[in-house]
C-alpha cells in the first residue's frame, strides 16, 4: 500500500461551499494511494474565534458531514478532530522549545492578519495565534507525514514546518521527522456570486448544503456583463461571473454559451437558468447524503471516536521517538 503518508486539515469556521469541492475531490482521490489523515482543526479555529467558541462544536459536525458527503471514506482514511488527539498539543509544546520567536514573527501573513482582524474588532495579539503555524507543523509532523495537500496560501506554513523538522532532527541528531512536501493541486478558483472572493461573511457563496431555492437565488444574484441591457445586446462573457461558473460546471456547453452570449443570441435569464439546473444536478446527491448523515448522529460520533483512536496510536508512536530523542 501507500506511496506515503498524507495529512491535511481544515478549520471548522463555518459551512463549506461549492468552491471547496475541488479540494475535497482531491483528498478523495488521494485516499486510494496514500495513508491519509484528515483532521478538523478546532484548536486552530480557537486561535481566532476564542470569543465566539460556542459555534465550533456544531461547525465540526457540519464539516464532517460535508466531508463524508463529498466522498471521504472513514474505511480508507483516518478522520478525526484535532483536540481529540492530545499528542498534537504535546508536540506543539516540545517544538515551541526549539522554535526561534523570529521564525514565527516573520511568517508573511502573521502581522497582516493581526492588523486585519484587529480592524474587525478581533484581538489576536495572542500567544496562541503567534503559534498557529507551529501547531500546524505539529499536526503534520506528529504523523511523520510526507506530503500535505494544501492551497498556495499555506506554502509559508509548510516551509516553516520543514525548517522545524530539520532543526529538530539536527539538534537531537536523528531523523525523527521526514520533511513534508506541499502537494499543490489545481484547484479551480471560483469567485463569489458578486464577483468578490468567496467568503461566508460577504454572503456570496453557495454552500454545500444549499437547497434548490437557495441555489437559484444565488445564481440570479450573480453579476453579469453590466453593459448588456437587452437580451439581444452582444455580451462579454469575460466580465461575467456566470461564465466563470459555466466554465467549470457546464464545460461541454461552455464554448457554445460564450458564442451565443457574444452574438446576443442567449439572454442572461436563460443562461442563468441553465447554470442553476446544472448546479442543482450536481448538488442534489451531495445534499441528500448530507441529510442522511445528519440524521444519524450516532454514526458520526463513531467515526470521530474511531478516527481519534487510530490517530492517537500513530501519534503516540511518534511522541515516544520525540521524548526519547530529547531525553525526557
Ligand atoms: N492552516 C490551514 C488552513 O487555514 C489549516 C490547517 C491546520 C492545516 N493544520 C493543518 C492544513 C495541517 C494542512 C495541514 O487552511
Ligand atoms: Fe453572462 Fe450568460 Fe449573460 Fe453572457 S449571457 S453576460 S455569459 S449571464
Amino acid at each position: 500500500m501507500a506511496k506515503g503518508t498524507i495529512l491535511s486539515g481544515m478549520r471548522p469556521t463555518g459551512r463549506l461551499h461549492i468552491g471547496h469541492l475541488s479540494v475535497l475531490e482531491n483528498w478523495v482521490r488521494l485516499q486510494e494511494e496514500y495513508k491519509c489523515y484528515y483532521t478538523i482543526v478546532d484548536w486552530h479555529a480557537l486561535t481566532t474565534a476564542y470569543q465566539e467558541s460556542e459555534s465550533i462544536k456544531n461547525n465540526i459536525r457540519e464539516m464532517l458531514v460535508d466531508w463524508l458527503a463529498a466522498g471521504l471514506d472513514p474505511e480508507k482514511s483516518t478522520i478525526f478532530v484535532q483536540s481529540h488527539v492530545h499528542q498534537h498539543a504535546e508536540l506543539h509544546l516540545m517544538l515551541s522549545m526549539i522554535t526561534p520567536l523570529s521564525w514565527l514573527e516573520r511568517v508573511p501573513t502573521y502581522k497582516d492578519q493581526v492588523q486585519q482582524l484587529g480592524k474587525m474588532g478581533k484581538d489576536i495579539n495572542t500567544y496562541g495565534f503567534l503559534g498557529y503555524p507551529l501547531l500546524q507543523a505539529a499536526d503534520i509532523l506528529i504523523y511523520r507525514a510526507n506530503a500535505v495537500p494544501v492551497g498556495e496560501d499555506q506554502l509559508p506554513h509548510l516551509e516553516l514546518c520543514r525548517e522545524i523538522a530539520r532543526r529538530f532532527n539536527h539538534l537531537y541528531d536523528r531523523e525523527v521527522f521526514p520533511e513534508p512536501q506541499a502537494m499543490l493541486s489545481r484547484v479551480k478558483l471560483l469567485p463569489g456570486v458578486d464577483g468578490r472572493k468567496m467568503s461566508k461573511s460577504y454572503l456570496n457563496i453557495i454552500s454545500l448544503a444549499a437547497e434548490q431555492d437557495e441555489i437559484r437565488k444565488q445564481v440570479n444574484a450573480m453579476v453579469t456583463d453590466p453593459k448588456r441591457i437587452r437580451k439581444t445586446d452582444p455580451g462579454n462573457p469575460d466580465v461575467c461571473v456566470v461564465d466563470k461558473y459555466h466554465s467549470i460546471y457546464t464545460s461541454g456547453e461552455h464554448e457554445d454559451i460564450r458564442q451565443q452570449c457574444r452574438k446576443g443570441a442567449i439572454g442572461c435569464v436563460q443562461c442563468k437558468k441553465r447554470l442553476a439546473e446544472v448546479l442543482e444536478e450536481q448538488q442534489a446527491p451531495i445534499r441528500e447524503r448530507r441529510n442522511q448523515y445528519l440524521n444519524n448522529p450516532g454514526y458520526l460520533d463513531d467515526i470521530l471516536a474511531e478516527g481519534a483512536k487510530a490517530a492517537r496510536e500513530a501519534a503516540e508512536e511518534t511522541m515516544e521517538l520525540v521524548r526519547e530523542a530529547v531525553g525526557i
